[in-house]
């Protein structure tokens, strides 16, 4: 495991690892237990071509708790608005001694050809590939689920929202699947439905109350509007709201002790309810602490098997 760009890459003992350490951290309020100086002579570089908040800000947070030098570039700010190609850019800060990539893009399947562009000894981390993949974010919150339902076995997950633009869903299911979950619901407006191929084993809903009915987990998502090639899908705010927003009213359908997330950005008013985002069932500021564990865990693990 030298790079981590798709949660169906790694297997159901490696997850649990990656838990394992996560939760020992979290147990230690975020302190590196075992892993102290693991990165220390090592340089990670964020690079994202998109916005990060969570993202961006949890890496550097991580990687500095594990001793690790940091930097940050923005694409507006960075040679790229000159004309330099993705790769020269990856391959210059290679030779400043960067050893750890840490990369956001909106393209699908760039992350192959920066793979096959960099040194053997270069480890390269998605934060997120277009519409196809966000895999710290799937353990993120894979993380959350485990610490708050001890077990994926039993449990029903229901995802609720633009689940065909959703790369939180796409790393979410698969890390699901890999860990064996009980049921996984998706529930989207038909204009946001996914292409359910890629979702084997899950059952998909446009019908909000039935989708969520019982469930012990729903993550709702944001509309991805950035995404949207025909704007003409696009569904009238209120009207979003009203089917399909998450409120205290929707939430009656599910297990009393449901657990609320949204991976964030959130946009209240429109997929969730204030009440709902803030009340007692949601765990969607725990997902950014855990955001940290679980980035630090992946990094220790990448060090510890690269030997
Ligand atoms: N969940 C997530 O990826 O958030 P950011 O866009 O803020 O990084």
């Amino acid at each position: 495991m030298k790079h981590l760009l798709y949660l169906k890459d790694l297997d159901q003992e490696t997850i649990s690892q990656i838990l394992d350490i996560a939760e020992n951290f979290l147990n230690h309020n975020n302190k590196p237990i075992g892993y102290e100086n693991v990165l220390e002579n090592r340089t990670l570089a964020n690079l994202f071509f998109e916005p990060s908040t969570r993202t961006r800000s949890t890496f550097e947070i991580a990687s500095k708790k594990l001793g690790a030098d940091v930097i940050n570039i923005d694409e507006e700010h960075s040679s790229r608005t000159k004309g330099e190609t993705l790769i020269d850019t990856i391959k210059t800060l290679e030779a400043m001694g960067i050893n750890y990539f840490v990369i956001r893009n909106r393209k699908e399947g760039v992350f192959e050809d920066i793979k096959n562009a960099i040194e053997d000894s270069t480890h390269l981390i998605s934060a997120g590939e277009s519409h196809i993949s966000h895999p710290t974010q799937g353990l993120l919150d894979l993380v959350t689920i485990r610490s708050n339902k001890k077990d994926f076995n039993n449990i029903k997950v229901s995802i609720l929202g633009d689940i065909s633009h959703s790369r939180v869903t796409r790393s979410l299911y698969e890390g699901l699947r890999i860990m064996n979950a009980g049921k996984i619901i998706l529930i989207s407006p038909k204009e946001y439905s996914p292409d359910m191929k890629i979702f084997e084993g899950a059952e998909y809903t446009d019908d909000v109350n039935k989708g969520l009915k019982d469930a012990d987990v729903v993550v709702t998502l944001r509309v991805q509007k950035e995404r949207m090639r025909n704007k003409q899908v696009l569904l009238e705010t209120e009207k979003y709201y009203r089917e399909y927003g998450l409120t205290t009213e929707r939430i009656k359908n599910c297990k009393k002790d449901v657990i609320v997330m949204h991976p964030g950005p959130m946009n209240r008013g429109v997929e969730i309810q204030n009440e709902v985002a803030d009340g007692p069932n949601s765990v969607i500021t725990q997902q950014v602490t855990n955001g940290i564990a679980a980035r630090m865990a992946i990094l220790s693990i990448l060090e510890e098997r690269s030997g």
